[in-house]
């Protein structure tokens, strides 16, 4: 299977994109204002999304990321995660945002809110930039949250297929080339 994510299959443009990631950074500015939180990424489909978002707020705010390996998705359900790197910041009593681009089963981002809280955070919470509802399977509480999309494989700005497609400005929807 070729894949081919064309112009004509581009579903969120870069405009509606930066509004939502303006919006997320202007809430989190309100609620962190006098705050020195740590946005923890999720590599390694996070960081354009995080990159954006952390140029838009006027705050203090330290980064570090985590990696994650979720067997939950695709072929297997068995929702499990594994930790593959750890971050250097000491979250100890820190305000702590989870930033990942989507929330999908919600396996891997609930498996790095807890351990977050395991490493004794003083707050945690969780944004991402898309949330795809329909294939929950760990309830997992959003408390920022940008566009919500459909059941659909989708790529670009952070998300790839098999590593490719990462670097498209834009979310295109994966479609099957016709030849
Ligand atoms: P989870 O199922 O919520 O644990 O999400 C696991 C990971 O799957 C996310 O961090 C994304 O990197 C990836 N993922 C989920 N849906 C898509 C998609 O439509 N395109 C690309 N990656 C996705
Ligand atoms: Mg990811």
């Amino acid at each position: 299977m070729i894949i081919n994510p064309t112009e004509k299959s581009i579903f969120i443009e870069k405009t509606k994109i930066d509004s939502a990631v303006n919006r997320i950074a202007a809430c989190i500015e309100k609620d962190y204002s006098d705050k020195n939180p740590v946005l923890i990424g999720i590599l390694k489909g996070s960081f354009v999304f995080l990159s954006d978002l952390v140029r838009r707020l006027p705050i203090d705010i330290e980064i570090d990321f985590v990696k994650v390996a979720s067997y939950g998705s695709g072929t297997c359900s068995c929702g499990e995660a594994k930790l593959l790197h750890d971050t250097s910041i000491d979250v100890r009593d820190r305000d702590v945002i989870v930033v990942e681009d989507i929330v999908d089963t919600g396996i891997t981002t609930s498996f790095v809110c807890d351990h977050m809280k395991s490493r004794g955070a003083g707050t945690v919470r969780l944004c991402t930039l898309l949330n795809k509802p329909s294939r929950r399977q760990v309830d997992v509480r959003i408390d920022y949250e940008g566009i919500t999309v459909p059941d659909k494989f989708i790529v670009g700005y952070g998300l790839d297929c098999a590593e490719k497609y990462r670097n498209l400005p834009a979310i295109y929807f994966i479609e099957e080339d016709k030849e």
